[in-house]
C-alpha cells in the first residue's frame, strides 16, 4: 500500500506537465500500457482531486495494481442511501477497446464535472462510481506487446498464469439451479463463506481481489466491458440444462433486458439491425435490439456476471464493444463516440425501481433484513445503514421487508421509468409486538373489571 502511494505521486509530478501540455478538454485517443494508464488516472485525480480517489484492490499474478479509479462528490466513503456502480474492462487481457473506454470516461468525467455539465454534475453527487480500466493488466501487456497492427486472437486473453477469468469464478448458477428446485437461498449464495474463498487454490489471485471487492462494497449495477463481438449480453450466462445454447431467464429478466438496451440503444453500431455479424460464419440469431441472453448465445460457466447477481446485492450485464479484440488506434476515436452515451445513461440506470431504508422503531438501521419482491424470486438485502437499492422495471409491486427477530411489513410500490420510487420500512422487533398484546390485554382486563365492577 504505502509502495504503491509513493508510486503513485512519484508518477504525479511527471503526468502534472503532461496534461497540462494538452489542450484544455483534451482526450487523447491513444492505447495506455500499464504504466501509461497509471499515469492517465493519476492525471484525473490531479486534476478533480475533490471528486476523485485512486484505489487498489490487489495485485496481478504477475505483481501489476488492480487500479480503480473512483468518482463521487465525497470519494472513499458510502454515504447512506446513495447507490454505488462500477465498470470492469479488459477481464480478457487482449480485449483491449473496453479499457480504453474507462480511461476516457474517467477524463470525460472530471472535464464535464468542471464544465458544470448538469447532468454529469447530478450524476457524481448522486452515485458513488469505480471504474476498473483494466482486470487482466498481465495479459494486456501480453497482448500489446506483439509487434504490428494485427494481434492474435488468443495471446493475453487469459492471466499470467493462463486462467481465464471469466471461467474462473465459483459456478454459483449450478447450486441457484439447483435450489430452484429444491428450496433454499434465492441471495448471497457465498454467504459465510469468505474462508472458503480465500482458501480455494484454484482461483486467480485478480478473481479473488474482485470477489472480495464484489461481497465488501454495497455494489448496486456493474457491467463487465468484453470485446470480440457488438452487444449488450445479460444473466444467466449458464444454461439450466447445460445445453450449449438455451434462453436461461434470471428472475429479473425483465429489468435485465430493459438494463441491456439502456446501454444498446444509445450505441448505433450495437443496436442497428442491419449490422451484419462480425465473422461471416458467427451465429447472432440470439440478437435482438442490440441484447442476447447469455445462455441463448452460449453457455459461460464460472462467469463474472451471475457471480454478482448470486453472490451480491449487485446486477451485472456483459457489454461487447467491438469486433475486433485490439483493433488499430486511430479507430479508437470513433469507439468513444459510439459509446460515450452509452456508458453515461447505463450508469443512470442505478437510480431505477425503488431505494429506501430499513429501521426499527427507534431509528436505529436494521442491516442485513430481506427486501423481498412478490413474483420475483431473488431478494435483495439492506447494507450497513439499513439502507437499499432494488432495481425494477416500471410496474405494480408487492414489496416486503423483514429481518429475523422483526415482524415482516408489506407495502404496495407503484414503479416508474425513473427515477426511483423511495419506500422506508419500519420493523417492529417481535418483543416489542409481544409486550404491546400484552399491554392491550391488560388494558382490556382492567376495562372489564371496572365496567363489572369486581
Ligand atoms: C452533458 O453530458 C451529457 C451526458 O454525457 C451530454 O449528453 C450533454 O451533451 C452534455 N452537455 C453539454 C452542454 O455538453
Ligand atoms: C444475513 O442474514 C442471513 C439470513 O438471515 C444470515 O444467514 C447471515 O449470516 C447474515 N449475514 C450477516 C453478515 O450478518
Ligand atoms: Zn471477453
Amino acid at each position: 500500500m504505502r509502495a504503491f502511494l509513493s508510486v503513485v505521486l512519484f508518477g504525479a509530478a511527471a503526468v502534472a506537465l503532461v496534461s497540462s501540455a494538452n489542450k484544455d478538454g483534451d482526450i487523447s485517443f491513444e492505447y495506455h500500457r500499464y504504466d501509461e494508464m497509471r499515469k492517465a488516472l493519476v492525471a484525473v485525480w490531479l486534476r478533480c482531486p475533490s471528486i476523485v480517489r485512486l484505489y487498489t484492490i490487489g495485485e496481478s499474478y504477475e505483481g501489476r495494481e488492480l487500479l480503480v479509479l473512483e468518482i463521487s462528490d465525497n470519494p472513499g466513503i458510502h454515504e447512506p442511501g446513495e447507490p454505488e456502480f462500477k465498470y470492469v474492462a479488459n477481464m480478457h487481457g487482449n480485449e483491449a477497446v473496453g479499457r480504453e473506454m474507462l480511461i476516457y470516461l474517467a477524463q470525460y468525467l472530471c472535464i464535464e464535472y468542471q464544465n458544470k455539465n448538469n447532468t454529469i454534475a447530478k450524476l457524481i453527487e448522486n452515485t458513488r462510481i469505480h471504474l476498473m480500466p483494466s482486470m487482466n493488466p498481465d495479459g494486456f501487456e501480453k497482448a500489446a506487446s506483439q509487434p504490428g497492427e494485427i494481434k492474435d486472437w488468443f495471446a493475453g486473453r487469459s492471466n499470467a498464469q493462463g486462467i481465464d477469468l471469466n471461467r474462473n469464478f465459483p459456478d454459483l448458477d449450478r447450486i441457484i439451479y439447483m435450489n430452484e428446485r429444491q428450496g433454499g437461498a434465492n441471495n448471497h449464495l457465498l454467504q459465510n463463506m469468505k474462508k472458503a474463498v480465500e482458501d480455494n487454490t484454484k482461483l486467480a489471485p485478480e478473481t479473488k481481489a474482485v470477489i472480495h471487492w464484489i461481497m465488501d462494497i454495497p455494489f448496486v449495477l456493474s457491467a463487465n466491458l468484453h470485446g470480440g463481438d457488438m452487444v449488450a449480453n445479460y444473466p444467466y450466462d449458464e444454461t439450466r440444462s447445460g445445453l450449449a445454447h438455451e434462453y436461461s431467464a434470471s428472475p429479473d429478466d425483465v429489468m435485465f433486458q430493459s438494463l441491456a438496451k439502456a446501454y444498446s440503444m444509445y450505441n448505433p453500431v450495437m443496436s442497428d439491425p442491419q449490422r451484419p455479424p462480425c465473422r461471416k460464419n458467427d451465429d447472432d440469431s440470439s440478437f435482438k435490439d442490440g441484447i442476447t441472453n447469455g445462455g441463448a448465445w452460449y453457455s459461460v460457466p464460472g462467469g463474472m456476471q451471475d457471480f454478482n447477481y448470486l453472490s451480491s446485492n449487485c446486477f451485472e450485464i456483459t457489454l461487447e464493444l467491438s469486433c475486433e479484440k485490439f483493433p488499430s488506434e486511430d479507430t479508437l476515436k470513433s469507439y468513444w463516440e459510439q459509446n460515450r452515451y452509452s456508458l453515461v445513461n447505463y450508469i443512470q440506470q442505478v437510480h431505477r425501481g425503488i431505494t429506501g431504508f430499513v429501521r426499527d422503531m427507534q431509528g436505529n438501521p436494521i442491516s442485513n433484513a430481506s427486501i423481498s419482491v412478490e413474483g420475483i424470486d431473488h431478494d435483495i438485502t439492506t447494507a450497513k445503514d439499513g439502507d437499499y437499492w432494488r432495481l425494477l422495471a416500471p410496474g405494480n409491486y408487492k414489496v416486503g421487508a423483514s429481518a429475523p427477530g422483526y415482524v415482516a411489513v408489506i407495502k404496495k410500490v407503484a414503479v416508474k421509468q425513473d427515477p426511483a420510487e423511495r419506500v422506508d420500512f419500519e420493523l417492529e422487533s417481535v418483543m416489542e409486538r409481544k409486550e404491546e398484546e400484552r399491554q392491550e390485554l391488560m388494558d382490556w382486563w382492567e376495562m372489564m373489571s371496572e365496567t363489572l365492577n369486581f
